[in-house]
């Protein structure tokens, strides 16, 4: 079990599809545009939200590799997946062919500690590599790591809704810096690769893919929460805040307590997508 639910993903998954930046989309989708078929990892997958909607970037003929270290995810990704389909097939070997629209997706799932087995799972060479909502859970160790193998393999890298950092609440309350500054440093704590780059994320990833050589192209992608649409997630939100923060024991109970029971009409959660692409053959900076 990783901690992220199936019922989480499913509940931040329409806030993820409206958030994605569409001129890192857009450049995604041109750079593929030409070929017939695109092979794709995507890292950290849950349920498969992100191959829902990047799928639709791709060409035609797209073969994915779902990995994500927690069993219960790849068993509700298979299912969901299946559910949206407009047709699918399910093979023995638990991997499924996907139709979509006009696209032709084959989906094949592994189970990895991306910690073990990154190195693993990028082999053979994709054409893409992706993820969602996963490196600011990452070390900045790791995400260098990443570049590197990454820029070895020469795939295009795509990852989208990194958090940053921004937090804006409505209705405004004089504690909300606080909590805000307190909840970012616990982002910073270990979730399983070393202490994570929480908000310096976005920072890191477009630093290491530039010193391999990548052109890097960023975008803000920030969830804009209103209460009516998203009055759960939005309340899930500060609980699941309101928790971190009171782990950090950097703000006091009675602050925490006060703030948690103000009813949020609005909020703002700022995130970065990031597309970064290989530089002609032979200037890869891999020392
Ligand atoms: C915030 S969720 C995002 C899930 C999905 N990409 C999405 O956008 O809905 C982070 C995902 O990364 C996975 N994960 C975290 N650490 C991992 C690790 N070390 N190895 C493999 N998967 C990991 C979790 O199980 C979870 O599915």
């Amino acid at each position: 079990m990783s901690g992220f639910s199936p019922e989480w993903l499913a509940l931040r998954e329409p806030a993820d599809v409206r958030a994605r930046n569409a001129d890192v989309a857009n450049a995604l989708a041109a750079r593929m545009a030409l070929r017939e078929h695109v092979s794709v990892v995507d890292l950290g997958c849950g349920t498969g939200s992100n191959l829902r909607t990047t799928s639709a970037l791709l060409p035609a003929r797209q073969s994915w590799t779902l990995v994500d270290y927690d069993a219960n995810l790849l068993d509700a990704a298979r299912k969901v997946l299946i559910a949206w389909a407009d047709a699918a097939h399910e093979h023995g070997d638990g991997s499924i062919d996907l139709t979509s629209g006009s696209r032709a997706i084959s989906v094949r799932f592994r189970q990895a500690d991306l910690v073990e087995g990154l190195e693993t799972v990028l082999e053979p060479a994709p054409d893409l590599v992706t993820a969602a909502a996963l490196f600011d859970l990452a070390s900045p160790a790791f995400i260098q790591r990443a570049a590197r193998v990454i820029a070895r393999a020469r795939a295009v890298f795509y990852t989208v809704l990194t958090y940053n950092g921004i937090q804006h609440w409505q209705p405004r309350q004089p504690s909300d810096g606080q909590m805000t500054a307190a909840f970012n440093r616990h982002q910073m704590s270990d979730k399983g690769f070393g202490a994570s780059a929480g908000p310096t994320a976005p920072v890191h990833l477009a630093e290491q893919f530039e010193l391999v050589g990548y052109t890097v192209i960023e975008g803000q992608s920030p969830w804009l929460l209103a209460s009516g649409r998203e009055a759960r997630l939005i309340a899930e939100l500060v609980e699941g805040q309101a928790a971190a923060v009171a782990e950090t024991g950097a703000v006091d109970a009675r602050t925490i307590e006060r703030w948690l029971k103000v009813s949020r009409t609005g909020a703002e959660v700022g995130h970065v997508d990031t597309l970064a692409v290989p530089p002609p053959e032979g200037e890869l900076r891999l020392d």
